[in-house]
Order: structure tokens, then sequence, then C-alpha cells
């Protein structure tokens, strides 16, 4: 049995499963290299499963992102040491034997959305992401998707979706033109959501938070949008957009249709960045700020990360 390491650095990030990679990102019979929460990481595929490791050789710490992977083994560029999938030496050359105590940290990790997720810090347990899978689900897993990076700390990019009244300065242009502010809107949490209604008496959410770095776009049955807020480091993040369609879907125009999809909501990604990334970042002082009734979701927002920074801290 492997012996997992806690994932742990910057204490701005609460402990949970964060989604960090789209799993075709991952190049086959390659060890890919990023950083997520300020670590250097490496994630490789054996056999049966993804692999999220330490980028770091445990004999000199080289990066094992530069090596090779070869018979279901990551292998060091330096001196040819190999690391099974649960972190142990299981062959030196020098010595032309295994090194069973000799460990690289690996952290744990699980496929599933398509998306590569690891454990950060020591959650009590994984969060429901029931209302992520059932958008994957009813469109039977058929999207498309893009990422950027953002010099901004993940709760700037989250609080940017969560926030509405800015549809109407930031978006004029775009999704915002013809935008009337909701005069009753509806908020409710659950242990891990935060669902905001844009009327009180709608039966059916506008967007769903889901902790700790995804949110839903509710645009109609036929269309919604996923988006996941990857943190690689105190002041940078990578934010995905799927985009989950129902129509246009035949073959010929599909791929068109995407991309027009895609490149729409770039632009609208666009008039954001300039403006969040203004913000200042992680160590600012919030309570400097003066939220408004519209800001009600970002209120609840921070306060379920700060419970959950307390929580496990
Ligand atoms: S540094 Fe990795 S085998 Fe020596
Ligand atoms: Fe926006």
């Amino acid at each position: 049995m492997s012996e997992s390491v806690t994932l742990s650095g910057f204490d701005g990030f609460p402990s949970g499963w964060y989604s960090i990679l789209h799993i075709s990102e991952l190049p086959k019979n390659k060890p890919f290299a990023c950083i997520r929460f300020g670590i250097p990481l490496v994630i490789w595929k054996d056999s049966s499963e993804v692999v999220v490791m330490e980028d770091r050789c445990p004999h000199r710490s080289a990066k094992l992102s530069l090596g090779k992977i070869c018979d279901n083994k990551i292998r060091c560029p330096f001196h040819g040491f190999e690391f099974s999938k649960d972190g142990s030496c299981t062959h030196a050359p020098e010595f032309n034997k295994a090194i069973p105590k000799l460990m690289v940290k690996k952290y744990p990790s699980r496929v599933t959305l398509d998306m590569i997720w690891v454990m950060f810090g020591n959650p009590s347990g994984v969060d429901d992401i029931s209302p992520l899978e059932n958008v994957f689900n009813s469109f039977n897993g058929n999207y498309s998707f893009f990422s950027k990076k953002w010099d901004s700390y993940i709760t700037r990019c989250i609080e940017n979706q969560l926030d509405y009244t800015h549809l109407a300065e930031v978006h004029k242009t775009t999704i915002g033109r013809n935008f009337v502010m909701p005069q009753n809107p509806r908020f409710e949490q659950t242990d891990s959501s935060i669902i905001t209604y844009q009327r009180d008496g709608d039966s059916s959410p506008s967007t769903i938070y889901v902790y700790p770095n995804s949110w839903i776009l509710n645009i109609s049955d036929k269309m919604k949008i996923i988006a996941y807020f990857v943190p690689v480091s105190q002041n940078q993040s990578i934010i995905y957009i799927f985009t989950f369609r129902g129509f246009l879907t035949a073959k010929p125009i599909k791929p068109i249709i995407d991309f027009v999809m895609n490149i729409s909501n770039k632009i609208i990604l666009k008039q954001d960045q300039k403006v969040v990334e203004s913000q200042a970042s992680w160590n600012n002082k919030l309570e400097d700020e003066v939220l408004m009734k519209h800001d009600k979701a970002i209120k609840l927002f921070r306060n379920m990360w700060k419970s959950r920074q307390q929580k496990h801290s």
C-alpha cells in the first residue's frame, strides 16, 4: 500500500480536493511538470493510474519531470534511480538494487469529470461535487474548453464569478449589454456550495459555487458553463472554462460552434482579467473592503473559505 504525503504549503489555501489539470494535458508516456499551490509537481501515468508527486528526486533534488517513464516507473534524469507509483525507489543503478526507504513524496489524487484532482492539506473528507457531476452527465460529458492564466489569487478569481453587478460595467459591450440588476436575488448555502437565484421565486439557480475551486453558470437547460480555478501560486491561477451545449452538436458544425463559443468566452474573460488582476492580492486586508447588499454571495464565500482554513489549520 502506498504512503501518501500531505500536500501542504501556503495556508491561504484551505484543505480540500482541488481540480488541478485537464486529463488531456497529460502527455502519453512522458512526465508533466506543473506548479500548483506554489509547489513544483510532476504528474505521470502508469498503466493503471495518474500519479501526482513532488517534482524532486530524493537523492539529489533533480527534477523528475525531466526524466522518463519506463515500465511503470519514473526514472530520474540525473543518476537513473527509478521510482514506482507509490514513491519508493525500485532501482538504483549504482547499487543495482532497490532502496525502498528512499521515497519521493506522493500526493493523493484521483481523476473525475476529465480533471485530475489532488488532495491539499487535511480535509475531513471529499466534498460533494454532485452539482458538477449533474452538469457533466446531463450533457454526456460533451463539452469544449480552454484555459487562461491570470496573475491573481484564486479567491479573487472565484469572487469575480460570484459578483454579478460588474456585468453592467465590465461587460457592457458583451454579456452585460442588457443587464438588469436583480431586485430580490436569493442565496442559499450548503456545507460545500453557494447557490444564487436571480429572483427569489426562481426554481433553478443562476450560479452554483462548489467548494473549493469550481463554479457553474446555468445559462439554460441547453447550455451551462463550468469554471475551475486552479491555484498555481499565491499570485497566479489558471481558469478553465468548460462550455456544455445541447444544440448545434451535429458532427460537421460542432467544432465550428465550439470554436466560436470559446472565442466569445475568451473575450468576456479578457474583459474581467485586467480589473481582477488589479485587485490587491491574497494578503490584502479584506476587512477594509465594504461589501454591498449585492455582494452577499461573496460574503458567504469568504466565510466558507475562512472557516475551512480554520477547521484544518
Ligand atoms: S538526483 Fe535523482 S538519481 Fe540522483
Ligand atoms: Fe466578468
